[in-house]
């Protein structure tokens, strides 16, 4: 049985994802900071399930995440890094700037460290981010949240070239989603980029598990 880990699981894209997962046999743990959503996915996948209650936040306190939930499901193949916070900011208030920086930098970059330190342990293993189509240019609403994604996809080159310098068995996917009809997008689905199912999403992740979407 192939085990999973969901960062950000408890809503939207990363809940989509952890029933997907179940729904193909994997073991998954779930993480999240909202406990009440984590225990209804957790019984609506049952015994395959684990969660933890983690804000991504405190990002030096969640190195050793990873490991702990590997132990605890059995082993890891797969951890997909979707935490993630965007606000429309455009009188630029500090406090909506921070929190991109402290989910979608700070969060993220401990998380995916871990996961590949793990996975370059073990031989082989993969990551998936959900960075966003707007990693691609800034955008005047929330510069904090283009600059995170930006970063998210930057970073994943990265660990994709040392992985590929070192000869590791490391596959990095970024998944670039336009709208997706989730919480974050609060009713925002007017431009051309947009999904109100998640379709486009479980292809890629079927199209990257078959390698298709292997890059270095
Ligand atoms: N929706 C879109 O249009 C769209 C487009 C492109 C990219 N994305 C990206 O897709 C990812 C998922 O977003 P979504 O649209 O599915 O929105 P969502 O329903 O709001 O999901 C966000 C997830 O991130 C988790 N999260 C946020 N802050 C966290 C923290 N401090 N610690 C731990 N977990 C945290 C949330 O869990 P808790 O609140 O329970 O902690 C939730 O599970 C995000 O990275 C987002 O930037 C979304």
């Amino acid at each position: 049985m192939k085990k999973a880990i969901v960062i950000g699981a408890s809503s939207g894209i990363g809940r989509a994802l952890a029933l997907d997962l179940a729904k193909d046999g994997y073991s998954v743990g779930l993480v999240a900071r909202r406990s009440d959503l984590l225990a209804e996915l957790k019984e609506e996948i049952g015994a395959a399930a684990v969660v933890r209650v983690v804000d991504v936040r405190q990002a030096g306190e969640n190195l050793g995440l990873i490991k702990d939930l590997a132990g605890e499901l059995g082993g890891l193949d797969l951890v997909i890094l979707n935490a993630g916070v965007g606000h429309i900011n455009n009188d630029l208030d500090w406090e909506k700037e921070k929190a991109a920086i402290d989910v979608n930098v700070s969060g993220f970059t401990a998380l995916a460290g871990a996961a590949y330190k793990y996975f370059e342990g073990h031989g082989h293993g993969h990551i998936v981010a959900i960075s966003s189509v707007v990693a691609l240019r800034g955008i005047g609403a929330s510069p904090a949240y283009s600059a995170s994604k930006a970063f998210i996809s930057n970073y994943l080159q990265g660990l994709r070239q040392k992985g590929a310098k070192a000869k590791l068995d490391i596959t990095i996917t970024d998944i670039k989603p336009g709208f997706v009809d989730t919480d974050m997008a609060k009713g925002r689905l007017h431009s051309g980029w947009q999904a109100r199912s998640l379709p486009h999403v479980r292809l890629c992740r079927r199209l990257s598990e078959k390698n298709l979407m292997r890059m270095y």
